[in-house]
C-alpha cells in the first residue's frame, strides 16, 4: 500500500511565507512520501527472501523511521497552518494549555524558546494520553525523541528549509510568522 502526497497548495499566499519557500517545502515533502514508499518496497523485497540478517535490512529499518516521520510530520505541519493564528480563550484547547502550563502565555514562550534552540528538527506540542497532560517536545531531525504513544497537537518545522529562503538566520521572525498562521481549529481537533 503506497503512500500518496497530499496537496497543500491552498497554503500558497499565506502571509509571511513566500510562494517559492512553500513550493520548495511541498517538493521536499513529496520526496519524503516517495522515499517512504521506496524504503517500504525494499524492506518487503528482503522480507520475502527472508534476508533478515544482512546489514541492508537493518539499515532500511532504521531509515524507515526517518523517511516516514519526515512525511507524516510535514502533513501535520501543513495541516496545522493556514489559519488566523487566534486561539480563542473560551476554546477547549486554550483552557487545556492554560491548565497544563499555568497560562497560555507560559506555553507560548516555552514553545517559541524550544523553536529557537540550535539544531534542526521540530517543536511539537504533544498530549501524553496516559496522564492527559500537554507537553512540549524537541524532535531531533524527524525521528528522535517522540514521546511514546502520545498524541500530536501542534507541530512547527524548524529545519532551515522551513524559513531560510524568507528569513535568513532570523528564525525568531519565522516563528512569529508561523504563530500568526496557526490553524487552531485543526490543532484542537487532535486533542483527546
Ligand atoms: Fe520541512
Amino acid at each position: 500500500m503506497a503512500y500518496t502526497a497530499k496537496d497543500y497548495s491552498k497554503l500558497l499566499g499565506m502571509k509571511g511565507f513566500s510562494e517559492a519557500l512553500l513550493k520548495n517545502h511541498f517538493t521536499l515533502y513529496q520526496g519524503y512520501v516517495t522515499n517512504t514508499n521506496k524504503v517500504i518496497d525494499a524492506i518487503e523485497k528482503l522480507a520475502k527472501e527472508k534476508q533478515y540478517t544482512i546489514p541492508e535490512f537493518a539499515e532500511l529499518k532504521r531509515r524507515l523511521g526517518w523517511e516516514f516521520n519526515g512525511m507524516r510530520l510535514h502533513e501535520f505541519y501543513f495541516e496545522n497552518l493556514g489559519g488566523d493564528g487566534v486561539l480563542r480563550p473560551d476554546s477547549k484547547l486554550y483552557k487545556k494549555i492554560a491548565e497544563d502550563f499555568g497560562s497560555y502565555e507560559n506555553w507560548v514562550s516555552e514553545f517559541k524558546a524550544t523553536g529557537a534552540m540550535r539544531g534542526i528538527g521540530w517543536v511539537a506540542l504533544y498530549q501524553d494520553i496516559v496522564n492527559g497532560k500537554l507537553i512540549n517536545f524537541w524532535i531531533n531531525e524527524h525521528d528522535v525523541s517522540h514521546p511514546a504513544g502520545a498524541n500530536l497537537i501542534l507541530i512547527m518545522d524548524v529545519f532551515e528549509h522551513a524559513f531560510m529562503l524568507d528569513y535568513g538566520l532570523k528564525r525568531a521572525d519565522y516563528i512569529e510568522a508561523f504563530f500568526s498562521n496557526i490553524n487552531w481549529a485543526e490543532a484542537e481537533k487532535r486533542l483527546k
